[in-house]
């Protein structure tokens, strides 16, 4: 018979459990809310790389430009003259990265590269691309959690820690939860260590809604998507186009909302479960909240870092801004 102990990890929930008790939650409050983290299942992948390929959607484009156009800029930023490992949240497939990881190597700089991601699947794809496309690198791919691959790389290694956190993913969370998340980010940095985080800065208002509310429907799609995946994982019926997408962005906070819009009176089953929509009731999909450079700052002072620099693409709409403790 097995001890306690031995059957504690049956307990533990399942991603599928897992979803179904946020998706449950989330559509139990008020306004109805579903995480934007549940995005990116396989089709979800793809509408965003579809996504960051239409000509409104400026935000990849200008991250790459500072990669691209600003590496030395990037590189003196991060005091490439002492050894460090480079340690990259959510790395995907590096495609941004990748030129100052080349740059760095070109520069003969003592480093590690520690991709790290939760799909062990693309880790794998991005360290046959890079060995290939950049023989010198050391590549350390770490798959998991942000915060355990943070341990883990401080275990590995005891060099200076550079953290990259691209493509403006800290604009996907409240103003809570980013404060909160570079709070634990700090409590893992020792003096030395540097964080360059990428923020989409306030704009033009109509660039920015464009962004998100574009003609020909993708991002529409991919927030549908998430309504598709609850079909196909949690055994839903959501019939999609009983809902609308609808965007909005408030230039005096800087908040790019999301929404489902229910068409009409409906009800859904989810499992075993069942859920009632009003007509016109919204289900809040996603922030991508856009900044000042005064809000990094304060974001930076209340989770205890200090701005060194900020780089900006050429356009000035985007700005990596690398902090230290
Ligand atoms: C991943 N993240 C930074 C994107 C953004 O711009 O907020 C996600 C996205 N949602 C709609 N379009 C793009």
């Amino acid at each position: 018979m097995n001890s306690p102990c031995e059957t504690a990890p049956l307990l533990e929930k399942s991603p599928t459990q897992t979803f179904l008790k946020d998706v449950l939650e989330g559509l139990s409050a008020h306004p109805k809310k579903l995480s934007s983290k549940y995005f990116y299942d396989k089709n979800g992948d793809h509408l965003f790389q579809q996504i960051m390929a239409m000509p409104e959607y400026y935000l990849t484009k200008c991250e790459l430009d500072i990669f691209k156009n600003k590496t030395q800029e990037l590189a003196d930023s991060i005091d490439y003259s002492t050894p460090f490992d480079l340690i990259e949240l959510g790395a995907g497939d590096a495609m941004k990265s990748s030129f100052l990881l080349e740059h760095l190597c070109n520069l003969d700089c003592d480093f590690n590269y520690m991709p790290i991601d939760i799909s062990g699947n693309i880790l794998s794809v991005l360290k046959e691309n890079l060995t290939e496309k950049i023989p010198a690198l050391n590549i350390i791919p770490l798959e998991g959690d942000y915060f355990d691959m943070l341990d883990e790389a401080t275990k590995l290694s005891e060099r200076r820690k550079v953290v990259l956190f691209l493509g403006g993913n800290i604009g996907n969370m409240s103003k809570d939860e980013a404060v909160n998340f570079c709070t634990e980010l700090r409590k893992r940095f020792s003096p030395g260590d540097l964080l360059l985080t990428g923020f989409d800065l306030k704009k033009n208002p109509h660039t920015i809604l464009a962004a998100y509310n574009d003609g020909a429907g993708i991002t529409a799609a991919f927030n549908l998507n998430l309504l598709a995946r609850m079909n196909r994982e949690l055994n839903a019926d959501f019939i999609l186009t009983n809902f609308e997408h609808y965007q909005t962005y408030d230039p005096t906070s800087g908040a790019c909302r999301s929404f489902l819009v229910s068409r009409f009176d409906q009800t859904v089953h989810i499992g075993n479960h069942t859920v009632g929509f009003k007509e016109n009731e919204l289900i809040d999909m996603e922030i991508s909240q856009k900044f000042s450079l005064e809000d990094i700052q304060n974001m930076a002072k209340k989770s205890w870092f200090r701005i060194v620099d900020e780089i900006k693409d050429s356009k000035g709409w985007f700005v990596d801004s690398i902090w230290t403790v």
